[in-house]
């Protein structure tokens, strides 16, 4: 290479959107936890945001089936007839509610419907209200879209839940979406009909405002609650709002890549146009996959919950019994979302001053080998959450672990 066409070699630079955007904490957590496993240390990792159960046979089944009948072409964009009527279904069954197949999205997974709908709705400068903890992804789609987050803190003395005052007070005339994700990553909280009501009246009065209801923990909901969902508590919110689901939680299957929403003809077709120009359509064999989930048994999905149930009483109780830890007892999903503010201000072995939820997460890490995200990461600290989507021995050397590195702090 001559001189000349060395100095024309312009290095990557990313592109505006990406640079706001950082690399995420969970990532930054588990790369450094993968890095101490592979180094033979005996690490825990409680950061995995998916069940630790195999997607049960009949799934599988029909993924083979459909690889062998040749079910493997570019199916409708925004999702085959079959997929979209199997949603369709399963919105009747579990939901009371009814969507034409125009109304209905199906995606590679409930990331790449909000992404698809916020891409296909913000303008620059356009408000989204995240009630947080929020899950981080939220924040980064909205930016990459062009949108401006709005975190709301919700603390736990309304049980990580927005009131009614809070919504009110963070809308503006930019704001676009409201996003409610009940039960909650990472707070596991979840809103009753009850609890959804006043929201809803706050946003009859909002009429710009669109609600994203982020449903995908729907089935993991613990001690009988009823599950409940914005457009079933307040029809008239339905010409604006999306409902979002997908099958990876319930069915244990992250890797499968299928998610739906269900929300205005408008806007559903607004998204089919972004999805064509970036992945075309979802797995056919997925699809087929995803056919089946919703509509053989469901018999697993309340067997999977109660396993789910028996982890959180036991993570919950171990956490509450470790002086300077504090956690609420979580409606749903599989995540704790404890307070550590009673351990901030002491000092490790080392005589390193623990400041913040981030360092508390890291001494986890150095001191007794368990990986867990700091509250921070979600928009509400001191806090850590610990995913307990794992095995109970697992849960219990984890427990263990944290309440001896607690009691080492002075
Ligand atoms: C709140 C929330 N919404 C959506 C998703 C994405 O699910 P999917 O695998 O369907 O993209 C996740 C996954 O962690 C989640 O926690």
């Amino acid at each position: 290479m001559t001189q000349d066409t060395a100095a024309a070699v312009v290095m990557f630079s990313p592109a505006q959107r990406v640079r706001a955007i950082g690399v995420s904490e969970i990532l930054r957590i588990t790369d450094r936890a993968n890095a101490l496993k592979r180094a033979g240390r005996p690490v825990i990792v409680l950061g995995a945001g998916e069940p630790d159960f195999d997607t049960p046979l009949n799934i599988r089944e029909a993924a083979v089936r459909a690889i062998g009948q040749g079910d493997t072409r570019y199916t409708v964009l925004d999702g085959s007839p079959a997929m979209k009527a199997a949603v369709q279904l399963k919105f009747r069954r579990d939901n009371a509610l009814d969507f034409g197949l125009d109304e209905i999205s199906v995606s590679a997974g409930a990331k790449q419907v909000i992404f698809n709908a916020l891409m296909a709705s913000l303008n620059p400068g356009d408000e989204v209200i995240l009630p947080a903890p929020y899950w981080t992804s939220y924040a980064d789609i909205v930016q990459i879209c062009g949108g401006v987050p709005v975190p709301v803190a919700c603390g736990e003395e309304n049980g990580f839940r927005l009131t009614a005052a809070q919504l009110e007070a963070a809308i503006t005339p930019r704001t676009r979406w409201l996003f409610l994700n009940s039960p909650s990553n990472p707070s596991g909280a979840a809103y009753s009909a009850a609890q959804l009501q006043p929201l809803c009246e706050v946003l009859l009065r909002h009429p710009q405002v669109w609600v994203l209801a982020d449903d995908i923990y729907e089935h993991i909901l613990y001690d009988g609650l009823a599950f409940a969902t914005p457009v079933a508590v307040e029809p008239r919110l339905r010409e604006r709002t999306l409902t979002v689901n997908g099958v990876s939680k319930a069915y244990a299957m992250t890797g499968w890549r299928v998610g739906y929403g269900a929300g205005p003809r408008a806007l559903i077709a607004a998204m089919a146009v972004v999805q064509s120009q970036s992945t075309s359509c979802p797995s056919s064999i997925s699809q087929a996959a995803a056919i089946e989930a919703l509509t053989g048994s469901q018999d697993i999905v309340a067997e999977r919950c109660a396993d789910f149930q028996a982890r959180r009483d036991f993570v919950v109780a171990a956490l509450n019994r470790i002086p300077g830890l504090h956690c609420r007892v979580p409606e749903g999903a599989f995540y704790t979302f404890a307070s550590c503010a009673g351990v901030l201000g002491k000092r490790t072995r080392d005589g390193a001053l623990l400041q913040t939820d981030s360092d508390f997460c890291r001494y986890l890490l150095q001191e007794v080998e368990v990986a867990v995200v700091p509250g921070s990461v979600f928009g509400l600290a001191p806090y850590f959450r610990i995913s307990y989507a794992t095995s109970m021995a697992q849960l219990e050397e984890a427990c263990s672990r944290i309440a001896a590195a607690c009691e080492a702090l002075t």
